[in-house]
């Protein structure tokens, strides 16, 4: 029997392959949610993979989450940087959550070096392009046995 986790992902990322692709790449979401998709497969995982540019609705996910998957990885956007209302839904919830970036926020502009929802989640994987989600896919396999 497979296990449902949530993907999801924040603003801008419906724009993802024309959005400034030297930083975030070629691939559009709909690229990167079949590529989870199949590696879910591979991992015993059902990949429900979703995308909001609206905070509250993100926010209704995480509750979502909490009733219907093992597991969350998500790629909150700039709501990374300011949401403390994402912060807390985290921490409203028993199921685990990880959080993933693209880019190496690290290496970018100052404002994008702080995470409101770092403290909240189980960890967090940046910088490996598209390729972080299918990373995610594996940490929340390594934490969900
Ligand atoms: C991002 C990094 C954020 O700083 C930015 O606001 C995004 C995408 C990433 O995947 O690299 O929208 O989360």
């Amino acid at each position: 029997m497979s296990k449902t986790v949530f993907v999801l992902n924040g603003p801008n990322l419906n724009m993802l392959g024309k959005r400034e692709p030297g930083i975030y790449g070629a691939a559009t979401l709909k690229d990167v949610e079949n590529d989870c998709i199949a590696a879910g497969r591979e991992l015993g995982f059902t990949v429900d993979f979703r995308q909001s540019n609206h905070e509250g609705v993100l926010i209704d996910w995480m509750h979502e989450a909490n009733e219907k998957a093992v597991g969350v990885a998500i790629n909150a956007g700039a709501y990374t940087h300011t949401s403390i209302a994402l912060h807390d839904a985290i921490k409203a919830i028993s199921v685990p959550v990880i959080e993933l970036h693209i880019s190496n926020v690290h290496a970018r502009e100052e404002f994008r070096h702080h995470s409101m929802i770092a403290p909240a989640v189980k960890g967090v994987i940046c910088g490996f392009g598209t390729a972080s989600y299918i990373l995610a896919l594996h940490a929340l396999k390594s934490i969900t046995a």
